[in-house]
């Protein structure tokens, strides 16, 4: 029997990650499955824990449930402490779930490995002080940028997120009127904004010359942020595939012991 692994999420259908992950078993020669796992909304806990006890080895944990699945873990990684949030569980051999969060890893491989981006000295701009954005400020201040500015439509969130990760390294939140005022390398966009309408609150010259878009999400159409980035400016955006796909690689590498390569499951998921 091949171990089982699966993505947890409601909804959960859309996901591209049993895609990804089987595209790395392939290409690694791991003997595994993985599968779409739909749990209805109150009953988190009781439906991957049948999943361990069907033989499941691991889960990759999507949204609304990334805060339980902190919860569920009976030993966290520090990223995953950090972040407060899991997006990847792991049968440990006693029998208790591990806890990690590889997105914002993901994140900053994407940029520097595949974008070619640099982060140190650069100056970043984080839009949105929500789950997402908790989910990276530690492995981009990692990276030893300048600045990192938080921005976000509740400020007083962006202040209590500014002060958690002051420790680690220059961030500070700022207020969406003194935006205006401030240009930015990297911009991005951590935040649920959807409908070009909303995007109109925050200004466009935060795009320094040369500056580069980011949006956590992913979309086969450039998304709302990216097109407004693009009309303000911005000299290069990208879309948060990279992200998932380099998300995904990190959890297999937790699983299983081996990096896949990522750029053929790039190449196969959006083909030029
Ligand atoms: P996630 O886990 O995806 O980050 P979340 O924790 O609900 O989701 O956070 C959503 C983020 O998007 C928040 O920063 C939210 O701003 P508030 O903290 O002010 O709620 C932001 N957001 C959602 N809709 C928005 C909008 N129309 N304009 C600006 N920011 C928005």
């Amino acid at each position: 029997m091949p171990d089982r692994y699966a993505v947890v999420g409601n909804p959960v259908a859309h996901s591209k990650s049993p895609r990804i992950h089987a595209a790395f078993a392939q290409a690694t020669g791991q003997d595994m499955s993985y599968e779409h796992l739909l749990a209805p909304l109150d009953a988190f806990v009781p439906t991957v824990e049948a999943f361990r006890g069907a033989g499941g080895r691991g889960l990759n944990v999507t949204v609304p449930f990334k805060l339980e699945a902190f919860a569920l873990a009976a030993v966290h990684s520090s990223r995953a402490q950090l972040a407060g949030a899991v997006n990847t569980l792991m049968v440990e051999p006693d029998g208790r779930w591990y806890g990690d969060n590889t997105d914002g890893a993901g994140l900053v491989r994407d940029l520097t490995e595949n974008l070619g981006l640099e982060l140190r000295d650069r100056r970043i701009l984080v839009l949105g002080a929500g789950g997402a954005a908790r989910g990276i400020l530690g492995p981009l201040l990692d990276g030893l940028p300048h600045s990192l500015a938080i921005a976000n439509r509740t400020h007083a969130k962006a202040v209590a997120l500014a002060a958690a990760f002051a420790p680690l390294g220059p961030i500070e939140a700022i207020a969406l009127s003194a935006l205006p005022r401030r240009h930015y390398d990297l911009v991005i966009n951590s935040t649920s904004v959807g409908l070009a309408s909303e995007v109109h609150d925050w200004p466009g010259s935060v795009f320094a010359p040369g500056s580069f878009a980011y949006d956590l999400v992913y979309s086969d159409q450039p998304t709302q942020f990216v097109h407004w980035a693009l009309a303000q400016g911005a000299e290069r955006t990208a879309d948060g595939l990279g992200m998932l796909i380099e998300q995904a690689a990190e959890s297999f590498h937790l699983w299983r012991g081996v990096r896949p390569h990522t750029a053929p499951v790039f190449a196969l998921l959006r083909p030029r």
